[in-house]
């Protein structure tokens, strides 16, 4: 199905003039949602974390529009920035976030990238799974707690919105003593020392939604410094660095600091045995915590950051400078890449290599499920897919995504194509037509190529997902987010014969007894990578109740990739009718007269 959409970034501009009188539809009562005892919300929340005080409420407003940078690029900023700005807050801080949508003709929501979201998972982020979108000219309120600490980032949840440059660094700290490797590092200051990467484009993808063409990125960018990021170190010192691979596309990130190791102390916000490489290698979404020692000739050093699959040939730089150090012929030499950046597979480790800080408590019976990833058998079109978000609330103005085109062949999940809700998911789940339901399963039941796929999963009942990157039809790595929970990630199986696979195979390898697992003390992570032709094999328990989604994030610029995992959680009516609902959205014709 095609739409005609206008891209009017020409008018952003009229309706800015402040007269368009925004509705905002927040929940009435903050209490209802949280239990927050602070008053002391306008305080910066980004200060050292101490025992025994109380946590703060820490307001943000993020205005989310399409401006033109310095350089005259277009982008899709967050208060005029992007990145948007760092959320740096403590544990156990409430973080209240005021997203204003002002992109014409488009809806997004926010998406906090790794938090929990226990007891709120209904501030998850997914347009039509925990809420209804954000459309043009509205506001949603998020609130939730800062309730693990670690790095984290938000971005939208649309991965066209947020490779515009919708995106930004959240990073949860706690008291010193409580970290589990402090003793590795003498500075941990996360303002300072965090390095968010993304990708620019020659264009806006959002100005483009229904031309099919692929569009790849021109550059990858630390920070929101067009010139290089610096990091400021006295000798002998040991800084914590923290590293987030903000992209949406498969572009993995090798990130070196010349002539220095970094010893990596966790990723994706949990503590693992620490371990010393001359390199990192982070997935799209994946974030990792390294220590760099100024133990080196006191002088300047780059850190490359190098993209590989669709960013392959792009870099980056950034400075490591000892204090004191004069870095002006540095600036005027540029990095030297010939001589100082060859690395060896060897001397890179990644995410999933790495083992918990901690032994995990061991899952016995767990059941396994298989899902399937590939690119379809028959080439889906157009005309086959829903674009929309079928909103049976306001059936005369469809909610649109950022996407009205098939840019590729969509990945699928167990053979189907994802379809959203026409009611969210989580909040209104007698509201979603059963017939547009796929269980995870049994997928066969439904007929359509694009459906709901849905694995229903119980309250603390361990799941195993195999997930399968079968590449009969393609020869690329996938990376995988999951809401809500960390995923124990107990085997990454490369294929040495790098030949198709298929679920018979798989079934054949486990009798074999070729599919061993590290039940001990895997890596617990949110965002993984499954190998070309390969597996990752994942456990979590649902220890709280939602809608979960478990997405590519690097599949596809169209339509999202993905299974909903569901634990049956019953929110209070007045929790869901103090949430905007779909109909109550002004349209956005109304705001512009
Ligand atoms: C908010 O809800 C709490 C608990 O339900 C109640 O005690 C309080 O009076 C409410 N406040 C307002 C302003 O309605
Ligand atoms: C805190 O915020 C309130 C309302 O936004 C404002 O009236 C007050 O002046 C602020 N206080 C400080 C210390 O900034
Ligand atoms: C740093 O070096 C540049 C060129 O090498 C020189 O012109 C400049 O004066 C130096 N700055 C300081 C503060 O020494
Ligand atoms: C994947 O790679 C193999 C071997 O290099 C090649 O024969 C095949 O055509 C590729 N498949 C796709 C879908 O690109």
């Amino acid at each position: 199905m095609r739409f005609l959409i206008v891209s009017l970034f020409i008018i952003a501009n009229v309706s800015n003039n402040g007269k368009a009188s925004l509705e905002s539809f927040l929940p009435s009562n903050d209490s209802i949602l949280l239990s927050d005892t602070t008053k002391s919300s306008n305080k910066s929340c980004n200060r050292p974390c101490k025992f025994n005080v109380k946590p703060r409420q820490c307001r943000y407003d993020f205005e989310i529009k399409p401006t033109f940078g310095e350089d005259d690029r277009p982008a899709l900023t967050i208060n005029g920035q992007t990145p948007g700005p760092p959320i740096h807050v403590c544990l156990h801080d409430i973080i209240v976030v005021k997203v204003k949508n002002k992109i014409p003709n488009q809806d997004i929501t926010m998406h906090w990238h790794g938090i929990e979201q226990k007891g709120t998972p209904y501030m998850d982020g997914v347009p039509m799974v925990t809420q209804c979108p954000i459309s043009y000219g509205s506001v949603y309120e998020y609130a939730f707690a800062a309730s693990s600490p670690g790095t984290f980032f938000y971005h939208a949840d649309s991965v066209l919105h947020h490779s515009d440059g919708v995106y930004g660094a959240l990073i949860v700290d706690q008291p010193q003593p409580l970290e589990p490797h402090a003793a590795l590092y003498d500075y941990d200051r996360s303002d300072e020392h965090t390095l968010i990467v993304g990708t620019r484009f020659p264009e806006l993808l959002t100005a483009r939604l229904e031309d099919p063409s692929y569009i790849p990125p021109d550059s990858i960018i630390i920070n929101r410094n067009e010139d290089y990021s610096k990091i400021f170190v006295i000798p002998g010192y040991g800084y914590r660095l923290r590293l987030i691979n903000a992209i949406a596309l498969e572009c993995p990130l090798v990130i070196q600091a010349y002539r220095h190791v970094a010893t990596v102390i966790a990723t994706d916000g949990k503590p693992v045995q620490p371990v010393t490489t001359a390199a990192v290698k982070i997935y799209p979404g994946e974030r990792m915590d390294v220590v760099i020692r100024a133990d080196q000739e006191s002088g300047g050093y780059w850190i490359r950051v190098s993209g590989e699959g669709l960013c392959e040939g792009l870099n980056t730089y950034a400075m490591l400078l000892y204090s004191g150090f004069n870095y002006t012929s540095m600036l005027l030499d540029g990095p030297n890449t010939d001589t100082e950046s060859k690395l060896e597979d060897k001397e890179t480790i990644t995410g999933q290599e790495l083992q918990s800080a901690r032994d995990v408590p061991s899952v016995n019976n767990v059941k396994s499920i298989y899902l399937k990833i590939d690119r379809p058998h028959l080439k889906v079109k157009d005309d086959d897919i829903d674009f929309r978000y079928l909103s049976d609330a306001v059936p005369k103005k469809p909610f649109f995504p950022a996407a009205l085109s098939l840019r590729d062949d969509v990945v699928q999940i167990n053979g189907k194509n994802f379809l959203y809700p026409n009611a969210p998911y989580l909040l209104k789940p007698r509201e979603v037509r059963p017939e547009t339901i796929c269980v995870v399963g049994e997928e066969k039941n439904n007929k359509q190529p694009q459906c709901i796929l849905v694995l229903n999963a119980k309250l603390n009942e361990a799941v195993e997902l195999v997930l399968a990157n079968e590449g009969h039809r393609s020869n690329e790595t996938y990376t995988f987010h999951m809401h809500g929970y960390g995923m124990q990630v107990v085997k990454t199986w490369e294929n040495p014969g790098n030949t198709p696979l298929s679920k018979e195979e798989f079934h054949k390898m486990e009798r074999d007894g070729l599919i061993t697992r590290n039940i001990k003390n895997p890596p617990v992570k949110d965002t993984v990578m499954v190998p070309n032709k390969g597996l990752t094999i994942v456990r979590f328990t649902p220890t709280v109740g939602g809608s979960w989604l478990l997405e590519c994030r690097s599949c596809s610029f169209s339509l999202p990739v993905a299974i909903i995992i569901n634990v049956p959680l019953s929110i209070p009516k007045l929790v869901i009718d103090s949430l905007p609902s779909c109909g109550s959205y002004r349209p956005a014709d109304v705001l512009l007269n």
